[in-house]
């Protein structure tokens, strides 16, 4: 489909992020309709791309906002999601930030220690306010992913541990301003492996019902995102498994009656959508490797360089018999490599390149080292 499309953006200058809401849609609605015959809640993860066109489906579609800044709660509300629909996590929360989410009167603060739980009594109370607040419980769950987007092992700085749980209770007699209405999980990204949601829903279960115990009934249970998408054949699962994924949770989740239970997908629901679209600017052929140096680089998409993350490479304009390449980019730094020993036609100066699945954490990521421009975005419908 690229490839037929790609003359109608010719003359705009590479690189650039592509984005197919065909797709987008598409994607979106699986997720809605596995999500809804459950009556669960999902809140887009606006860390995984915040760009307003996109916004704009995920809004219409009946999705939430889960944000971790201010910027990205002023962002969502921006877009047009409505503040009983936001919930705000982080584990570093300003002061600022705080004051502006309880201004906007934001459904949910996922709290991740005592001491950010204590500020956000404080704030509230010199706003005459009461904020509702979710604990982000670490579960020392394995999502079975890259070390460096776990998140629910108690090595991760995120979330309350679960001994500290006993001492943190009673101070919620001390806080008329914080209002406690629900446990928050999120144990990783790119997860592939669903056992480690199932046993994410072991876990929540066993923590629901030590809370119960001491009296506490939740009216939400927020079990995070992390479905991972499949990088490796993009054209062969352009939607991720949703069916299976929400399935687990129909499966093993102790819900209580009346209880919401809610979700924070980012990757799964905007991945596949976004191409990075990027021009050969010069072979390079070694006596061991040849090199495709490219016009886009870590500075556009960084996950290659930041997580030796896998993303395909296409050669869009060549026909020509294949030959293998390292794919690189115009960075001062050896990190700047998209991909090593990528088989592709035959590859000239000019050819146009699209590295896939680039949607989520791509274009948010991006940033100006060596000076770069702001790389451009489009849209095709
Ligand atoms: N909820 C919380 C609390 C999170 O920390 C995250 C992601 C999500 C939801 C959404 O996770 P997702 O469904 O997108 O996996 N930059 C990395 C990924 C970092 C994910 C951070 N947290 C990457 O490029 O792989």
């Amino acid at each position: 489909m690229l490839k037929e499309q790609l003359p109608a953006f010719a003359h705009h200058p590479t690189p650039f992020y592509l984005y197919d809401l065909e797709l987008l849609k598409k994607t979106l609605s699986s997720a809605r309709a596995e999500a809804e015959q459950y009556g669960y809640h999902v809140h887009y993860a606006l860390k995984a791309n915040a760009n307003a066109p996109i916004l704009a489906e995920i809004l219409q579609q009946g999705f939430g906002a889960d944000c971790v800044s201010g910027n990205e709660v002023k962002r969502a509300l921006e877009a047009g999601f409505t503040p009983d629909q936001v919930v705000f996590a982080g584990v570093g929360k300003s002061d600022a930030e705080i004051n502006f989410a309880l201004q906007a009167n934001i459904f949910c603060f996922n709290c991740e220690s005592t001491q950010e739980l204590e500020v956000i009594q404080e704030l509230a109370a010199a706003q005459g306010k009461v904020a509702q607040v979710a604990l982000r419980i670490n579960p020392n769950v394995d999502a079975y992913t890259h070390k460096h987007i776990t998140t629910g092992l108690e090595e991760n700085k995120f979330g309350i541990n679960l001994w500290e749980l006993e001492s943190l209770l009673p101070k919620f007699a001390q806080w008329p301003n914080l209002q406690l209405i629900g446990l928050h999980f999120h144990i990783g990204s790119q997860i592939t492996d669903l056992r480690a949601y199932e046993n994410l829903c072991v876990r929540v279960n066993e923590i629901q019902q030590w809370f119960e115990e001491q009296g506490i009934l939740f009216p939400h249970l927020n079990v995070g995102g992390g479905l991972g998408v499949n990088y490796q054949q993009p054209e062969e699962q352009p939607i991720p498994d949703f069916k299976e994924y929400f399935g687990i949770f129909n499966r093993l989740l102790d819900k209580r009656e009346g209880q919401q239970v809610h979700f924070e997908l980012g990757r799964a629901l905007v991945a596949q959508a976004g191409t990075l679209i990027t021009k050969v600017l010069y072979i390079k052929n070694g006596q061991k490797t040849n090199f495709a140096i490219l016009d886009a680089g870590m500075t556009e998409l960084m996950r290659p360089a930041l997580y030796q993350a896998y993303h395909k490479i296409e050669n869009l304009t060549s026909s020509l018999p294949e030959k293998t390449y390292d794919v690189v980019g115009p960075i001062c730094e050896s990190t700047d490599c998209f991909s090593k020993e990528v088989t592709l036609p035959e590859t000239k100066r000019g050819d146009i390149m699209a590295i896939r699945t680039a949607g989520a954490y791509g274009e948010v990521m991006a940033n100006h080292y060596n000076l770069r421009d702001t790389v451009q975005s489009f849209y095709l419908s």
